[in-house]
Order: C-alpha cells, then structure tokens, then sequence
C-alpha cells in the first residue's frame, strides 16, 4: 500500500521515512493529491450559486463529498465544517447555547482533547453550566462514576478513542445511559472514524465530530452528524452568505438544511479530495488493517516494556494502534529529536491532553501512533532507532 502514498517515498535526514505520527495526521494516497490538484485545473468555481458549467460542475464535486459521507456513516444530516474541533464548537453554540440554562450539567471525561474541553469551558463562563469530568481508572473511564455524574446531565461529550491512550471507550453503553437520563451525546470519533466502521443511526448518538485530515483526506475540513430530531433544536450559529433562504433590511430567514450552518464559501477543494479519500476508503477493509496494525503497535510496547519504558497505552482488542511512553530519565522532546535524525516521526508533549498528562504525572509523552499504510518494516525501523537512541542518551 506504501507505495501509493508518495510521501512515503521520500527520505529525511538521510534515511527512509518512517511516520509514525498519525494520530495527529495521515498522509495522502496519490488519488487524493490528483482529485484537488484536477479540481483546481479543470473545475474551479465556487459552489451553490452561479448556473455556469463550472459552478455545477464544482457544486456536483463538492456535494458528493456529503452524499459519501451520508452513505458511509448512516447518517442524514451531515453539517460540513473545518474539522472536529469546529464541529464541537458548532454544537456549543448552535445547540448548548440556545438550549442549555445555568444549573445544567455537561458531563465530560478526564481523556478528552483540549477541543473537547475547552468549548465548554467557554460556554460554562458565559451560561454557568456545571461541567462534570468522568475520571480515569486504570487507563479507562469509570463507569460508575459516570452513572453518578449522570444526575442532571443535558449532554455528555465523550472521546470515543483516546488520542493519547488509544483506549476505545465503551460508547454504547455511555449512549444507553444517557438516554437513560434523556441527555445528548457528542462522540468526539477524530481517532474512531480512522479505524472503524461507524453505523451512525444505529450506534444512536446524536452528534459525532470528525475531520478528514486523520482518514486520508485532506486538512481544513470536517464533520458534524447530527441526529434530525437534535437537528431541529439547533439555532443558527455563523450568519452569511449561502445560509440564507431570504435576506431583507428588516430580517432574514435561513436554509433549513445543512447549508444553515455552513456560511460563507465552503472548503470546495478540500470537500473534493475528501470525497476521492472516501472512495478510496471504500476499498479498503479497515477491520482487517486494524486487526494489524494494532498487533504492530503491542510488538512495540512489549519492545519498549523490556527496555524499561513506562508504557500508558493499554492495546486491548478495538484500541487505536497507539503507543505512548515515556523513558524513566530521557526527556520526550530529546529522544524524538534523536529518532528524527533517523527519518522515523513521532510525536511529543502533551498531545492537546494537559488535564490527561496531569493525570498521568507527566509533562508529555512520547506518541508513536499507526495506520493502515505501516508495516513490520517501520516496526524494525522504530525499534533500531530506538536502540541507537538508548546508546546515546543513556
Ligand atoms: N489531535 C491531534 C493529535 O493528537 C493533533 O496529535
């Protein structure tokens, strides 16, 4: 598969590439580069609004991207944004905002990403809406805690695979006890959608966010399902145009569909390359390559666990393929930098997790995180460098 991702191709520092740093993004097959690249040759035009061949052509291009979506993720209303951190913004304030009062609660866990907190953070300032945090044990979210933190909720914002850990959360039983309570659910699924297929009606949340950049698809755009009847509840957010039905000095009235909530021009470029990822992904059988690539992420925790490293990922079966350590003496930044030199990327620091590092006790972790493309050679790779960096440093 290596061998339609060019990227791959190339060397750094001397030495063949090796990328382990997908977690923060994957990179690119050919067929992707090509559709954006034939779209700004050929199709250029903006979209929604002008009866020429090229505004319909571009419109077809980019509206397939949400027809694909539709279709791959079982969903029937598809909100286009910039990527996941935009779509739980968007949720904070088209929906929280409107529909939320002081006392409500929102119950969050002590895993998620900085954009899985800090929105409400902001919104509790300006609502006092009572923010709730599920807390870890033993590397997974305590469930019965979360049955308590439950009392009150309005909305519970879960990660469905941790970034830092690779734990897959147990998302349906956290959407069933919602429900219980009659609160939303928002699944933070940057890292899930990647790795797994997603029956989004079936699985019965009622907001999932996710960005193509972490699927093979480009930066710059993403998503946000939305359940119809939550869809319904939701206020305008950015006003502008194309959001619009009609427009006068005195007021205006907005588009009932997505477009509501997509003002402006949109990501057309992006939208294109993300629907050439999709095809692409169409092909492609993620069971088995997670199947795999989780067992490449174990062979090197338990090559690192001999090495005396402190491993955090717990690698059962359905976590992401992520590997996040840290050396007893060696600072994170300098044992990436010395497997930088060797052409193998990974990634250091807090990972957009302070409150999860705090958790931790530590400052940052080393990140090496797998996808569909890695094979036993990166793990070879991975572990020499790692030798050659226990040489040095130690
Ligand atoms: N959220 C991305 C990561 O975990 C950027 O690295």
């Amino acid at each position: 598969m290596k061998d339609q991702f060019p990227i791959l191709q190339r060397k750094v520092n001397g030495k063949p590439l090796i990328y382990l740093d997908n977690a923060a993004t994957t990179q690119k097959p050919q067929c992707v580069i090509d559709a954006m690249n034939d779209y700004y040759c050929n199709n250029n035009s903006n979209v929604h609004r002008a009866v020429h061949t090229l505004a319909g052509e571009a419109t077809e291009a980019y509206e397939e991207c949400r027809r694909l979506l539709k279709s791959r993720y079982n969903a029937d209303r598809v909100i286009i944004t910039s990527g996941t951190t935009e779509s739980i913004n968007l949720v904070a304030h088209a929906w929280a905002r409107p529909n939320l009062v002081a006392g409500d609660v929102i119950v969050l866990s002590e895993m998620e990403h900085h954009s899985d907190i800090v929105p409400w953070q902001i919104l509790a300032k300006s609502i006092a809406v009572e923010l709730r945090f599920i807390p870890l044990k033993d590397g997974k979210l305590d469930l019965e805690a979360y049955k308590i933190a439950l009392d009150g909720a309005k909305l519970v914002c879960i990660t469905q695979t941790s970034n830092v850990l690779g734990t897959r959360n147990p998302v349906r039983s956290i959407i069933e006890l919602a429900k219980e309570v009659d609160a939303k659910v928002l699944l933070d699924s940057a890292q899930a959608v990647p790795h797994e297929e997603i029956d989004f009606k079936e699985l019965g949340a009622d907001f999932m966010a996710f960005s193509a950049h972490k699927m093979c698809g480009p930066t710059g755009i993403g998503a946000l399902l939305v359940k119809p009847e939550t869809f319904n509840e939701m206020d305008v957010f950015m006003g502008g145009g194309d959001m619009i039905e009609k427009v006068t000095l005195a007021g205006t009235t907005f588009q009932t569909n997505e477009h509501k909530f997509e003002a402006g021009t949109p990501k057309i470029a992006e939208g294109v390359g993300w629907a050439a990822a999709l095809k692409w992904f169409a092909k492609i059988d993620l069971a088995s390559h997670h199947k795999r690539i989780l067992n490449l992420a174990r062979i090197t925790s338990d090559y690192l666990s001999k090495k005396g490293m402190k491993i955090h990922s717990p690698l059962h079966d359905g976590d992401g393929a992520i590997v996040s350590f840290n050396h007893p003496n060696i600072h994170p930044e300098d044992f990436a930098r010395l497997l930088d030199a060797q052409g193998i990327a990974v990634r250091t620091g807090h990972h957009c997790a302070q409150p999860l590092m705090e958790r931790l006790g530590v400052s940052g972790t080393i990140r090496a995180s797998f996808y569909i493309y890695n094979d036993e050679t990166d793990v070879r790779a991975f572990i020499s460098g790692v030798d050659r960096v226990l040489e040095v440093l130690e």
